[in-house]
């Protein structure tokens, strides 16, 4: 019995030494320490011995327990120590390794370029308002001195909404200027950014929906010396110090006299040409057409409740886009609008 007992013990501690993790190590447990293990089952025959050999069978059948319990344990320490060691490595972190980069997004370039518009006129004095996008034919056409019957409101360029062509997408951002002299009184100096509607096909300088900006000077004794100082100023700050406009004169229904601005372009530097070859952005110009602009007509001022006798004003409309392109310098309006991120991650 002796010998079973110091067989079993010297075949455990082999395998328990042997044992790669805790499953295996289990299972030496179970087979020899276990309530049907071979050790309990060695016990079990202590009832044949001698009183005198029961004693020590017990005492070494009690050690051989207590040794293989011990090793048991302490094996089952190293390889839990083992496996943590080995899940730290293979999980470590160098927090040196450069991290990912994340894309930061921005602002639209035409955002831009309309905000820069908006700090430059508010630094002159001027309010920033709003005006709605689905209008009054009263309000973008008939008060501004537009004839039911003129070409402008024709349908073949506005967006009607109902069979009288009452309401239509405004077709210029002019309309608000009726709006703001209906609710405000003189002095008033206003900008109004907005988008506006026509039925243009879209090519590389049209599209359906474009962006314009409204101004309105209302006050005594405003003449064209007024528009000019503030266009001039708006052009310079925005394009470059040296940057050349010319007034030409023109004719809208709402503004008498009405002239248009143009920019010399950029790109040829007003020579129409480069290289032989006729520019590409203004297309042999020399000048690319940026707005439109005049003296508010007495006739809309009093239709608004304004003494014209007293008060003179200025209006313009710039093209937003137009504006985007020259600064921006790009020549095809439709890249506005595809918002590739190619084209919009240069600005
Ligand atoms: N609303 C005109 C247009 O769309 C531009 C303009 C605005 C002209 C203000 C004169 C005064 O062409």
């Amino acid at each position: 019995m002796r010998q079973q007992l110091e067989q079993i013990k010297a075949t455990a501690l082999a395998e328990i030494a042997a044992a790669a993790d805790a499953a295996a190590l289990e299972a030496v447990r179970v087979r020899v320490l276990g309530k049907k293990g071979e050790l309990t089952a060695v016990l079990k025959q202590m009832g044949k011995l001698s009183a005198e050999e029961r004693p020590v069978m017990g005492q070494i059948a009690n050690s051989v327990r207590a040794e293989l319990e011990a090793t048991l344990e302490a094996r089952k320490a190293d390889l839990n120590a083992a496996a943590l060691e080995k899940q730290l490595q293979e999980e470590a972190i160098d927090v040196t390794i450069p991290g990912k980069k994340v894309e930061m997004g921005h602002q639209h370039p035409m955002n831009k370029v309309l905000q820069e518009v908006k700090e430059i006129f508010i630094g002159m004095g001027y309010q920033i308002v709003d005006g709605p996008e689905v209008e009054e034919a009263a309000y973008n056409f008939t008060r501004l001195n537009i004839e039911e019957g003129h070409p402008s409101r024709d349908r073949s360029d506005t967006f009607y909404f109902n069979d009288d062509d009452s309401v239509l997408l405004r077709t210029q951002t002019s309309s608000v200027q009726i709006r703001v002299m209906e609710n405000m009184k003189p002095p008033i100096r206003v900008l109004a950014p907005g988008r506006v509607f026509r039925k243009d096909e879209a090519d590389a300088t049209h599209s359906p929906m474009f962006h314009q900006i409204e101004g309105l000077v209302v006050d005594e004794g405003i003449t064209m010396a007024d528009l000019k100082g503030a266009l001039e100023t708006l052009i310079k700050r925005l394009y470059s110090e040296d940057a050349v406009c010319r007034f030409r004169p023109h004719h809208f229904p709402f503004t008498e006299p009405s002239c248009e601005v143009d920019m010399q372009c950029f790109k040829c530097g007003g020579k129409g040409e480069i290289d032989g070859q006729v520019c590409s952005t203004c297309h042999g110009e020399g000048w690319i057409e940026l707005l439109g602009a005049g003296m508010v007509h007495p006739e809309v001022l009093e239709g608004c409740g304004i003494d014209s006798k007293k008060y003179s004003g200025f209006a313009f409309g710039i093209g937003l886009e137009r504006m985007a392109m020259g600064r921006l310098r790009f020549n095809d309006l439709r890249l506005i609008f595809e918002n590739d991120v190619r084209f919009l991650s240069q600005f």
